[in-house]
């Protein structure tokens, strides 16, 4: 029985112990495992594991997942919720013909609102089931329809970051802003109006779509934007080539993409910056993006369909860079942050092999961070266990995935991500310190 986050919040204890094989990845490139064992929550944080119950704590409630794999939630730090209703389908053309043929068209939707709370519906029960725990996320330009997708997000109790999408050029005229000035008019009224609601895991983001729909003024009016809220920023960059070359001829002068944000405080530093794809980043792109500390949302599926290439993952590691995972749907057919794991190392084979043989393909326990710890730090203390860090969990149970041999727990982990475990169905959810699902 699916069980409503409210009424556990209203009824469950601030300070529990989860029991089970317990496996997360403090650090990139290996994953700490305790089989058995018991992770602590006291006041929505990680605050221990512990082989058994120690005896100050002898009272505290323990949710025995007994034979379970409990792990850190995933955080999607790319998706459009604006886009979950087509996914799987227009997946033969390129990002611009993409776009315009059927991201476009199906934004615009979105002016109506009651295509936008069926839409928006459907999208935030999936999510709720989902393997994820926070997400970073692109609504439409439309307020009142993203206010109400946070309405929705906010009850699912995955933490979230939604943005209004600013967009004044190169759209059709239903998805094109009128003027630079109004976009930003209606982006304050939208801050202003999230601000009102009190969420409490549901925050704003500024999102101007990315520069061939963003002109020279809509950016610099959205640096008035984020600077009078402090807004964290998502956008795109260096996806395609077809972007590239059109990014290039809109803004001839930019040193290069990022530098068109940069030039408008819209990439890292002050502002805390999260942008999809960096396929195709000059090296003084990946230097300003690491001096900057902007996150990369690496979304593989995505580049895999729009044919958009491969990111040099490997190089943006070594290099210290911030790197999570992005589902990016619908570009990504799906919100399964398990598929994001595999297909980074995957297609990171393919890199190593075809492309760069200098660039060692990535390993399952460097992708398992980077959709725990790479993502969650975009959000703060997430997506570790370690003491002191929100207590995000996701308890999974490989059982449902018959085999007649024995695995270890770091085998289990492995082929949970490959057989598509989440898919088949979550046991239990928690995100700061809260229960948000159980089935
Ligand atoms: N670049 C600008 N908009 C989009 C979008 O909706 N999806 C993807 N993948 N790239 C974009
Ligand atoms: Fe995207």
């Amino acid at each position: 029985m699916d069980t409503d986050c409210c009424q556990i919040e209203k009824s469950g204890a601030d300070t529990f112990f989860l029991y089970g094989d317990l496996c997360h990845a403090p650090v990139i490139g290996r994953l700490d495992i305790h089989a058995s064992s018991y992770l602590l929550c006291k006041n929505g944080q990680c605050a221990g594991i512990f082989k058994t119950v120690p005896p100050e704590f002898a009272s505290v409630p323990v949710l025995d997942y007994g034979g379970c794999l409990i792990m850190p939630g995933m955080v999607d730090l790319h998706i459009h919720a604006s886009q979950f209703a087509y996914r799987g389908t227009g997946m033969d053309c390129e990002l611009l013909d993409w776009l315009a043929r059927f991201a476009f068209p199906e934004e615009s939707r979105y002016a109506d609102p009651d295509y936008a709370a069926g839409a928006y519906g459907i999208f935030a029960e999936q999510m709720r089931k989902s393997a994820t725990t926070r997400a970073v996320i692109f609504g439409t330009i439309h307020r009142e329809a993203t206010l109400l997708l946070m309405d929705l997000m906010e009850k699912t109790g995955i933490v979230s970051y939604v943005g209004k999408v600013n967009m004044d050029r190169d759209a059709p005229p239903a998805l094109r802003e009128p003027a630079a000035d109004l976009s930003a008019f209606d982006t304050f009224g939208f801050v202003n109006a999230a601000a009102k609601r009190n969420y409490r895991r549901t925050k704003p983001i500024l999102t101007p779509r990315f520069i061939p729909c963003c002109s020279d003024s809509l950016l610099s009016e959205l640096s008035e934007v984020r600077r009078t809220y402090d807004l964290p920023v998502q956008s795109h960059l260096s996806e395609n080539p077809g972007e590239v070359e059109l990014v290039k001829k809109l803004m001839p002068d930019a040193r290069f993409y990022g530098d068109g944000y940069d030039r408008y405080g819209l990439f890292g530093n002050e502002s805390r910056t999260v942008m999809a794809h960096c396929v195709y980043s000059s090296d003084e792109e990946i230097r300003r993006l690491l001096k900057n500390g902007v996150w990369v949302a690496h979304c593989p599926n995505s580049n895999m369909n729009l044919a958009s290439g491969i990111a040099p993952v490997r190089r943006y590691l070594d290099l210290g860079m911030r790197v999570g995972l992005g589902s990016d749907v619908a570009g990504g057919q799906t919100e399964s942050m398990f598929r994001a794991v595999t297909d980074a190392i995957q297609i990171s084979k393919l890199y190593w092999r075809h492309i760069d043989s200098g660039a060692r393909p990535l390993t399952f326990p460097e992708s398992f961070y980077m959709a725990t710890r790479g993502g969650g730090s975009f959000f703060g203390k997430v997506g570790s266990f370690a003491d002191g860090f929100a207590f995000d969990a996701l308890v999974l149970d490989d059982a449902v995935m018959p085999t007649p041999r024995e695995f270890t727990v770091e085998q289990r982990l492995e082929r949970a991500f490959y057989l598509g475990l989440d898919q088949l169905g979550i046991r239990a959810k928690f995100a700061d310190g809260r229960m948000i699902y159980q089935h």
